[in-house]
Order: structure tokens, then sequence, then C-alpha cells
């Protein structure tokens, strides 16, 4: 369990699947992530039984409001929107990056408080991925 004077993080009980799930599925912040299917609460569960090892959640005045995890060297990282810019996604970070050194983070390209969070953090564009465009984009 890692702290700091606002913000905990600590491991991703059963108690907070659906926490992360309802986050997850939040329309507002749905559209920064590369996957943007909906997540049933059967997926969601059988996704968290073998993976919820590598997730923690932040707790902020006792409630979650984020949550962080590192899955195949990949860092998966939300805030709840009524808590955005308060230095959550800071927190959680810099926490990560002490377990998981080399883990790296891929980022919408016009996910702009991403990428200012992970450059903030010591992170460094690296890459670009070119897909070519569909009609729906
Ligand atoms: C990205 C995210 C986790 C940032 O969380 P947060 O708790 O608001 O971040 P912080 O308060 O620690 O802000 C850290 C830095 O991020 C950058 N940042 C945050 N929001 C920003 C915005 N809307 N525009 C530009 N930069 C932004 C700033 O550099 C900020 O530093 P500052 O506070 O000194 O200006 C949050 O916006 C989120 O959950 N987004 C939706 C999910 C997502 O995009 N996940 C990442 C997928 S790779």
């Amino acid at each position: 369990v890692s702290e700091n004077v606002a913000f905990k993080l600590v491991p991703l009980s059963k108690g907070y699947y659906e926490f992360v799930r309802n986050l997850r599925n939040n329309p507002e912040i749905k559209d920064n992530f590369i996957e943007q299917e909906f997540i049933t609460l059967e997926s969601h569960n059988a996704y968290m039984d073998v993976n919820s090892e590598n997730y923690q959640v932040c707790v902020y005045q006792g409630l979650p409001i984020g949550y962080i995890g590192v899955v195949a060297n990949d860092i998966r990282i939300a805030v709840s929107p009524e808590h955005f810019h308060i230095g959550a996604g800071t927190f959680m970070v810099s926490e990560i990056i002490k377990r998981y050194p080399d883990a790296v983070a891929k980022v919408k390209i016009e996910n702009e408080s991403s990428l200012g969070l992970f450059e903030k953090n010591g992170f460094k564009v690296k890459y670009l991925v070119l897909e070519r465009s569909t009609s729906e984009q």
C-alpha cells in the first residue's frame, strides 16, 4: 500500500471490480481508450480474476477515484472525471514506475491529458503507430 498526504494505492480486491468497470465504461472517458467495446459484468469479472493482481485502486477521502494497472508491460490508467486535475493521475504514475520502471503507455494521439500526464512524469514519445483511416474516423 502506497500513500501520500491525499492519495493511497490499494490492491484491486473484488469489492472494487464494479468501480473499475463503471469507470471503464464511462462515456466521458471511454473515447480516450484504444479498446471501445462496452465491458460486460461477465467479461470484466473473468478478466479481473486473472489480472487484478496487476492493478491498484487510488483511494481519496476514503473513496475509490481511479485505477492503474500494468498488463503486458502496458500502463492502463483512469481517474473519475469529477476528480480530474487534482493530481491523482500523477500520484498513480509516479508510484507504478517504481514497481514497473520499463512499462510503457500507449496513448491515442488526441488524448492530450494522458500525453501531458506521462510527459510530466518523465515519459517521452518514442513511436507513432499509423493506421489507414476508415470511413468512421
Ligand atoms: C489522463 C488522466 C488519467 C489524468 O488524470 P488526472 O488525475 O486528471 O491527472 P493529474 O491531475 O495528475 O494531472 C497531471 C498532468 O496531466 C496533464 N493533464 C491533465 N489533464 C489535462 C488536460 N485536460 N489537458 C492537458 N494536459 C492535462 C497536465 O500536464 C497535468 O499536470 P498539471 O496538473 O501540472 O497541469 C485522466 O484525464 C483520465 O482518466 N483520462 C481518461 C482515461 C485515459 O485517457 N487514460 C489513459 C489511457 S493511456
